[in-house]
């Protein structure tokens, strides 16, 4: 099984490719936690995505593409994966689609997640991150039992780039950047859109029964 998550800040790409990946047993590889541990571990990537990442702006895709071509190589991704945040352009959509012809693989499905701006902001507003697990909780939507920790004892944090400002320009640049995509795999007919409003339990559902309704994915390698 192969999916990719695609949508604005916020939607909840990367809470349901866990829950998916989770169920699936397949790995879920997050473009957002690779960079914020690549910052944690002060690495030349990490030292290079930073300032980009704070200001809201995409890490130039030369540097991420080749992040990502070596992180879809490592074994654990040979039997599928759920990409959440790749590609957000263009070109990253050309070197996936290279990448994937090379081991003669293909995506079975793009959930597109949607949702209005104002609930997106609402959501972005009240996220909370574990930093060492990147688990993602919610203040009101999905609370960790104890206040402020997370389930294996780390403090949560709020991101940096979750702040008014940064994530207006988040949603700019997924307007110009990343929005373009939907029409790109819509072309290729592997597009599912998914109206991400309502619980997680719901959206996850919807998701599911996509992907139980598709044949092909029980036999996919
Ligand atoms: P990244 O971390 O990928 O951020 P993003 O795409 O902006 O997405 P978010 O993580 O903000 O939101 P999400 O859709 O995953 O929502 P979530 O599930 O957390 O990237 C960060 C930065 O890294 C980028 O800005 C860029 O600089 C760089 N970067 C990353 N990939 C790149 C690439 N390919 N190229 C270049 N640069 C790149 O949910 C949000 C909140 O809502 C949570 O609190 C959650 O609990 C809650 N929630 C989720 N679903 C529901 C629901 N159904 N009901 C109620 N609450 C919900």
């Amino acid at each position: 099984m192969r999916l990719v998550f695609l949508g604005p800040p916020g939607v909840g790409k990367g809470t349901q490719s866990a829950v998916i990946a989770k169920k699936h047993a397949v790995p879920h590889i997050a473009t957002g936690d690779i960079l914020r541990k690549a910052i944690c571990d002060e690495t030349e990537v990490g030292l290079e995505a930073k300032s980009y990442i704070d200001a809201g702006k995409l890490v130039p895709d030369e540097v991420i593409i080749q992040v990502m071509n070596d992180r879809l190589q490592v074994s654990d991704a040979a039997a599928g994966y759920i990409l959440d945040g790749y590609p957000r352009t263009i070109v990253q959509g050309d070197a996936l689609a290279r990448f994937l012809l090379e081991s003669e693989k293909k995506i079975d499905h793009v959930f597109y997640l949607g949702l209005d701006e104002a609930v997106l902001v609402k959501r972005i507003s009240g996220r909370r991150l574990c930093p060492s697990c990147q688990t993602i909780y919610h203040i009101l939507h999905n609370k960790p039992t104890k206040d402020g920790q997370c389930e294996c004892g780390t403090s949560l944090i709020q991101r940096k780039d979750d702040h008014e400002d940064t994530v207006k320009n988040r949603l700019f640049v997924y307007e110009k950047e990343t929005a373009p995509l939907i029409e790109y795999y819509k072309k290729q007919d592997i597009l599912v859109q998914i109206d991400a409003d309502g619980s997680l339990k719901l959206v996850s559902e919807k998701i599911e029964k996509i992907l139980k309704e598709d044949p092909s994915l029980s036999s996919s390698d």
